[in-house]
């Protein structure tokens, strides 16, 4: 009698320790699933909270705003997890893709208006996370309006022959860097894509890379905007800044003359509503460092 009573002692034991350690598993993975989110929170913030994603003043991430292309329109895209006009059927390798290579779930082609070619250098665990994250954007239903073009065959012809024409496109590294100018270069480059708006782009919508960074006058610039020149020319660029005043500057909006930015700039530090603002003070030196770096270009703006 005893004997069982030792058994069931000793099986109750093993079984609290087993469920136990099965528990304690499933914590950590609840613990890094948290984790992975928050960063790829903290990467969706720093990439402007994909503000070309909302119409001002709409539902967050529904898409559905206009940009204007060299053969009609095109409109960005419902990147909620409704399920029918959203992501909310696509498994993360298909979110990566698209991100990375500019492919559908179709296997069509996106149009690099959408900057798969930049995100195409953005670190496989950035990457993993920013998928993670937003697979926990809220569902809203809103249909995202077709491609509106006079050209046949832009996704099937068009677009495969731009890119290999103009394509640019990275290898992505296992890990970002860290710290230091590399970080920075990284973070313009293929996070935060300053030069999606800075670096100024010809009639078809290719940028000139010869003009890195060296903006833009309104005719030619995003959405018809004017975009300054962030190279380090004295004169025409933001030589004169300091490291502190461009981190400032991404962090708050404000100017060293205390002005504020308007326009895009300033929906892409707002974000929606993570962008910018949420940047880490050492990531926006690392940025203002970098285009410390980068050689001056002389282009008047204003
Ligand atoms: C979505 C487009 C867009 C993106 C992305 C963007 N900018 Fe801008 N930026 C602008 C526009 C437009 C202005 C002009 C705003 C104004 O005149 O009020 C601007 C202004 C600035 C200014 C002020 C310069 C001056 O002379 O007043 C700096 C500095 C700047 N951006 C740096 C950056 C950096 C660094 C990044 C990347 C981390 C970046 N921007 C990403 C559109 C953008």
């Amino acid at each position: 009698m005893r004997q069982v009573l030792r058994m069931r002692r000793m099986t109750r034991v093993l079984l609290l320790t087993v469920g136990g350690s099965f528990m304690a598993a499933a914590t950590v993975n609840a613990q890094a699933n948290k984790d992975l989110i928050a960063q790829g929170q903290y990467l969706f913030a720093i990439s402007g909270g994909c503000a070309c994603h909302t119409v001002p003043k709409e539902t967050y991430h529904t898409g559905g705003r206009a940009f204007p292309i060299p053969l009609g329109t095109v409109f960005s895209t419902n990147i909620t997890q409704d399920k029918e006009t959203g992501l909310g059927s696509w498994s993360d390798q298909q979110i990566h893709d698209a991100m990375n290579a500019g492919i559908r779930r179709d296997g069509s082609r996106l149009l690099p208006v959408m900057p798969y070619e930049a995100y195409s250098g953005m670190a496989q665990q950035d990457l993993k996370s920013l998928v993670a994250y937003m697979k926990t954007l809220k569902p809203a239903k809103k249909a995202t309006p077709d491609l509106k073009t006079w050209a046949p065959m832009v996704r099937s012809v068009a677009v495969p022959v731009y890119l290999r024409v103009f394509g640019g496109s990275s290898n992505s590294p296992a890990q970002a860097p860290k710290s230091g100018v590399e970080r920075g270069r990284y973070l313009v480059n293929h996070v935060s894509i300053c030069g999606d708006c800075h670096t100024p782009r010809n009639s078809i919508g290719v940028p000139n890379r010869s003009q890195y960074l060296a903006g833009t006058v309104a005719k030619n610039g995003p959405l018809g905007e004017e975009v300054p020149n962030i190279t380090p020319d004295k004169e025409t660029g933001i030589g004169d800044w300091k490291r502190e005043d461009i981190a400032e500057l991404l962090i708050t909006g404000t100017k060293p003359d205390f002005d504020n930015v308007q326009g895009l700039m300033s929906e892409v530090i707002q974000g929606t509503p993570h962008g910018y603002k949420d940047m880490r003070r050492e990531d926006a030196l690392a940025i203002a460092d970098y285009l410390k770096s980068i050689p001056p270009i002389k282009n008047k703006i204003k």
